[in-house]
């Protein structure tokens, strides 16, 4: 199970940042978006960052090229066929998640692996919508994933030792440092932050503090880098809404039962930095 060619499928926020980890890490990448314009935008975008990044003198311009040079933005499906890994980054969302795994097990060859970029989900949930459970797992890259360097491998149940070893050389040549983790809700890292972040949102919504009082104090008095609410704003409300929900799904405690604000907000849509406004406001930032 070596792993040559990757596929990465949806474009947001992960997608995007996968697809920028990967290529630069070598591999050839199939970009794969449900419409044709959103995957060539993604790597538009890519390119203005990379020039950035090359006048900051943090890349030359041999290897922003050669970066380019490996994407390939698709919209259809069947392109992904001869990828040996394809990584699935859509919507936090196990319906359409289950569709997905269901169409590129018929799509994708025999031996590929196919991983998932959930936060929550089950991946065993993914694993039997396919006639391969023993090599779906999960590989969880963190957000923004070309800084950061953790990456959790998850193995359901059913995921056989050779996946799993094959998805840790993977991200250890993408120069990322896997951790293993059981497939349960929130695996180690949004087990651990999801409660402290929906707390955190029940907090400002019984007027404990306000949300620049909160957000300072966790920084200050904990060294955070971010405070709960810039945090969030990162990450999505809507992603996150849905991480906190698998947690309860899982677990039925009330402990972690959405914060009625997070509900509140992503009904107005007001998802974070990827809509402009968020617990921020960053329409003119
Ligand atoms: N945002 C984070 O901090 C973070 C971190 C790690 C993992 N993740 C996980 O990565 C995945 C993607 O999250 P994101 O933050 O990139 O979200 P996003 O909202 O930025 O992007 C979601 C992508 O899914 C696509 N999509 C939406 N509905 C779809 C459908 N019905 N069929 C196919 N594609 C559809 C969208 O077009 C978009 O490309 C989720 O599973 C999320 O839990 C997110």
């Amino acid at each position: 199970m070596s792993v040559e060619r990757v596929g990465v499928v949806g474009s947001g926020i992960m997608g995007s940042g996968i697809t920028e980890v990967v290529a630069k890490a070598g591999f050839e990448v199939v970009l794969r978006s449900r419409a044709q314009e959103t995957a060539d935008a993604t790597v538009a975008k890519l390119e203005k960052s990379l020039a950035r990044q090359v006048e900051k003198g943090k890349l030359d311009e041999a290897e922003r090229d050669a970066t380019l040079d490996r994407i390939r933005a698709v919209s259809d499906l069947g392109e992904l066929a001869e990828c040996d890994l394809v990584i699935e980054s859509v919507v936090e969302d196990l319906a359409v998640k289950k569709k997905l795994f269901d169409d590129l097990d018929r799509v994708c060859y025999d031996g590929a692996i196919l991983a998932t970029n959930t936060s929550t989900l089950p991946v065993v949930a993914l694993a039997m919508e396919t006639a391969r459970p023993d090599r779906v797992c999960g590989i969880h890259f963190f957000n923004p994933a070309p800084m950061m360097t953790l990456v959790e491998i998850v193995r359901a149940i059913t995921t056989s030792d050779e996946a799993v070893a094959a998805a840790r050389a993977f991200v250890e040549q993408c120069g990322k440092s896997p951790v293993d983790a059981k497939d349960q809700a929130g695996f180690i890292v949004n087990a651990l932050l999801f409660p402290y972040l929906n707390n955190a949102v029940r907090m400002l919504d019984t007027e404990v503090a306000t949300r620049d009082d909160i957000d300072t104090a966790m920084k200050s008095g904990c060294n955070f880098p971010m405070g709960p609410f810039e945090l969030l704003d990162l990450v999505g409300l809507d992603t996150s809404l849905s991480v906190i929900e698998s947690l309860y799904e899982e677990s039925k405690d009330s402990h972690y039962a959405p914060a009625r604000l997070l509900r509140r907000m992503v009904a107005a849509e007001r998802l974070g930095r990827k809509t402009g406004r968020g617990f921020y406001d960053y329409s003119k930032k």
